[in-house]
């Protein structure tokens, strides 16, 4: 059985699109898979049944994952925990878990996920991905890969980050997802549009990413919120996010949270909340106006470096 966790984007989603750096961080919840040798080559997602290449979305997706390992007649059943379509990377999750279990199948390894072995998973994932989201950062199928707190650049791809004390967050589902893809496709159309909007937008989320970094390594988290809190006032600007979106922020504010925002595409789905070590109060603020969410956290790294390669 192999696992892949979801993700949160803590910081620099759209941006991150356009070269900016953003920050990501695994969560434990994701999905699990299993892999077996067949006649034919069916994947099954929870209740939902695809076959490799029979012209679905998933079906395609899952033909070129399995021709990125150079796998064949191979059906795999994933198990999600997740909910999907809503920013918090359940779709890359289950290309890393379905890659993962796939490779365990066909070329099963005692030492474990070397740095080649992550790279082959990785290039499946984004094979996957690409089916979904045509020019996807890489940032969802990066973070699923590596797990921990990684900062992530288009051009250079992850590297672990530092994490000097825990980060606590409440994750909501604040509203019904919307497509990667369209919101993706919205912010191109506003900065063809109205560019001196946009770029502004982007020069300001590349500064408060930069010392979002800073926060996370020295461990403020006060810092850390108020930095959550001007990235989705940026993300507003950038008209990604959702009457929903700004509700759920504002109730984990009011419930004592130390900042809110969106995590993803926006437009609905995911909201994160950042709590001063107890995400209760949150959550029950949001199940009060029916909103569901769950607890995650980030947890500090010792003697990790920043940079590493992950
Ligand atoms: O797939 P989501 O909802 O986690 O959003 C991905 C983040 C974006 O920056 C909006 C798109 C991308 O490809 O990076």
């Amino acid at each position: 059985m192999a696992h892949a966790g979801g993700k949160v984007i803590l910081f620099g989603e759209h941006a991150v699109v356009y070269g900016v750096p953003a920050i990501a961080a695994g969560i434990d919840r994701g999905a699990t898979a299993v892999a077996r040798h067949d006649a034919a080559a069916v994947l099954l997602v929870g209740e939902t049944r695809c076959e490799r290449g029979d012209g679905s979305d998933l079906g395609r997706a899952f033909d070129a994952l399995l021709g990125a390992l150079g796998a064949d007649q191979i059906s795999v059943d994933v198990q999600v925990q997740l909910p999907l379509g809503c920013g918090l990377g359940g779709s890359a999750a289950i290309a890393v878990a379905t890659a993962r279990a796939v490779l365990e199948l066909i070329a099963p390894s005692e030492a474990g996920e070397d740095a080649a072995r992550r790279r082959r998973v990785l290039d499946a994932a984004t094979a996957w991905e690409q089916v979904f989201h045509g020019n996807p950062s890489g940032i969802d199928a990066a973070a699923a890969a590596s797990g921990g707190c990684i900062w992530y650049e288009r051009e250079h791809g992850p590297s672990a980050l530092a994490v000097g004390c825990p980060l606590d967050l409440a994750i909501g589902v604040a509203g019904p997802p919307a497509s990667t893809k369209e919101m993706v496709d919205s912010v191109a159309r506003l900065k063809a549009r109205r560019p001196e909007i946009v770029d502004k937008a982007l020069q300001g989320i590349r500064a408060l990413v930069r010392n979002a970094r800073l926060c996370i390594e020295s461990a403020d988290v006060i810092g850390l919120g108020r930095l959550l809190d001007l990235n989705q006032m940026l993300l507003s600007g950038l008209h990604v996010s959702s009457e929903e979106i700004e509700r759920a922020c504002r109730l984990a504010r009011e419930a004592g949270a130390l900042g809110a925002k969106l995590t993803g595409a926006g437009g609905g789905g995911a909201v994160i909340a950042l709590t001063a070590g107890d995400a209760d109060a949150v959550l029950a603020a949001w199940q009060a106006q029916g909103i569901q969410g769950f607890a995650a956290r980030v947890e500090a790294t010792v003697g990790t470096q920043t940079g590493a390669p992950t």
